[in-house]
Parts: structure tokens; sequence; C-alpha cells
């Protein structure tokens, strides 16, 4: 079992990924740790506790940064995610809270608790793994694997021509990051545009009638008339964030390559990861996906 820490800013397709997470026997999700990003960073933790509490599971989840490490929050994508950041379907308000403990003060806890054990799957803004080596740079060399969800190294951006919306978000939080010598893979839109869920799953969900069922459906439905409207007849939603946990249950599922990457944080270009065969240290991008055993894996889980 790979013992895993999923940093989510809860978000429909964070909300996949988490589900999917906790029905894997392979990971054991020691926590879950929040960001603001897809909504403030008290409606993604909030959003977090409901989607665990509707897979029966009792992961601890811990609250963190509420902005970028220092710019302005970019406006909310509710024209993706919702007002609520799960589609405008209505949730039981969770039972549970989070944990008094900080995600930064977590995360450095159980990587120095459990050196070369810990799986960091951030799947938003990069800013409380940054928070995290610019409080204690000594966790660096601690940690098993970072897969992370974010960037488009070798294709055009979702939020700009050039930048994907989690570096995008804050990109000196992923500079940081990206220069710190963690032992990185990256999850960007290079593969996850390639993981598409076919409409049919989720007719398919809808047509099971139970009231999670539903939730699922109207949920991911939303998500897919987002990506519609940006790009007419494309026939699904990319599984950016279940993609990378797919990543930790089995690498096979991806094709890696080994690159410098920079993260341009100033100008037209901001948010930009510049992939470069020159320079240290290097990062595991993934630069192709089994599509097909992926999404095959992914639908066999989620529900
Ligand atoms: C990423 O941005 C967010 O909207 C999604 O949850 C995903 O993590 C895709 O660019
Ligand atoms: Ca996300």
């Amino acid at each position: 079992m790979k013992r895993v820490i999923l940093d989510v800013d809860t978000g429909i397709d964070d909300a996949l990924a988490i589900t999917y997470a906790l029905q894997s026997p392979e990971l054991d999700v020691i926590g879950l740790t929040t960001c603001f990003g897809n909504n403030t960073i008290e409606k993604t933790t909030r959003n977090t506790l409901a989607i665990v509490e509707m897979a029966g599971k009792s992961v601890p989840v811990y609250k963190g940064a509420d902005k970028p490490l220092k710019r302005e929050t970019r406006d909310i994508p509710t024209h993706v995610h919702g007002e609520d950041g799960l589609g405008d379907c209505p949730t039981n308000e969770p039972l549970g809270k989070a944990e008094d403990e900080n995600a930064v003060d977590f995360i450095i806890r159980q990587v120095k608790q459990r050196p070369n054990d810990i799986t960091l799957i951030p799947v938003g803004p990069l800013t409380n793994l940054a928070k995290a080596i610019l409080k204690a740079p000594e966790i660096i060399p601690l940690f098993k694997e970072v897969i992370i969800m974010g960037g488009a190294v070798f294709v055009p951006g979702n939020v700009t021509p050039y930048s994907e919306a989690n570096i995008y978000t804050d990109p000196e939080a992923a500079a940081l990051v990206f220069a710190s010598g963690l032992p990185i893979t990256v999850v960007g839109l290079d593969v996850t545009m390639k993981t598409l869920l076919p409409e049919a799953v989720v007719a398919d969900w809808r047509a099971r009638g139970t009231e999670k069922a539903r939730f699922f459906a109207d949920m991911t439905g939303f998500y897919m008339n987002a990506y519609e409207t940006f790009q007419p007849g494309i026939g699904g939603c990319a599984l950016h964030d279940p993609l990378a946990v797919g990543v930790a249950i089995d690498p096979d599922f991806v094709k890696r390559e080994a690159w410098h990457i920079e993260v341009i944080v100033e100008g037209d270009e901001t948010g930009r990861t510049v992939a470069s065969s020159v320079g240290e240290p290097k990062v595991f991008v993934c630069t192709d996906v089994q599509a097909e055993a992926f999404l095959h894996h992914f639908v066999g889980r989620v529900l």
C-alpha cells in the first residue's frame, strides 16, 4: 500500500479524484490537505469534507492556504465548477470538521515522521507544498514522490494560451516547487486532455437511480457542459485530478520523460511550464497515457 497525502482544491474533478483514491486499496490516504483554487478555502474544505463523508470514510482533512504566496487570488472559476465548487448540486452539510492542525504543518510532520514513505499528490495550486518547503526545507529529500496535476508542457494551456489553471493560480509557488529538487512527476494537460470521460458514463450513473449516483451524474454533467461550451463537440470532460491518482496507483498508465522545468512568473506567459533538456533539477513529465486502460480502471472504481 502506498501512503498518500492528497492536496486538493475541491472542485468537481478533485471530488472524483478523492473518491477514486479513497476507493482504491493500493492507496492508504492518511490525510487530505486543502487549498484555495477552484473556490475559496472555506468552500474547498467544506466540499472535501462532504465528499469524504459521501465515500463513507473517516480520513482527516487539514485546511491550508487561502491565497497565493505573493499575489492576489484570481477569479473563482464558477463557469467550470459552479458557484459552490461542486456544480451547484446540493450535498448534505458535512458532519465533521477540519482538524486543528494546518495543512502545511501536517505535511511537514508526516514527511519527517515517515522518511521516504509519503507520496504527496497535489491537484490544486502548489501553495501548501511551497509553504511546507519554505518552512522546513529539510523535508525535500524525505518525500518518496510528488505527483503533481498541473502544467501544460508541450501543449497549450487552459487558462491562457500558455498556462494551466493550477500553475497559473500561484506561479511563484509552482516555480519554487519545480526548482526545489523534489522527486516530481508532472501529470499535465499533455496527458489529462487525452483522458476524457465519455458522456455515456454519466448517463449510466444517472440510470442507476441511487442518490449518490445521481449526485455524481449531476455534478459531472455540469463539468461536462463546461467542456462542451469551451470546445463544442468534445464529447466528454477531462479527468485531470483523477489521472494524478491513477499514476500513483499504477505508474504504467503513463510514459514519462525527464526534463528541467522552469515556471514563468511574469508577463503574458505567466504560469507557463517551459521544458529544457539542459539544466537541473530534472522532473518526470508525463508525455503519453494509456487512456482506455486508465478510464476503464477509474470507471470501475469510482461508483
Ligand atoms: C486543474 O484545474 C482545476 O480546475 C482542476 O481541478 C484541475 O486540478 C486542471 O487545469
Ligand atoms: Ca484541482
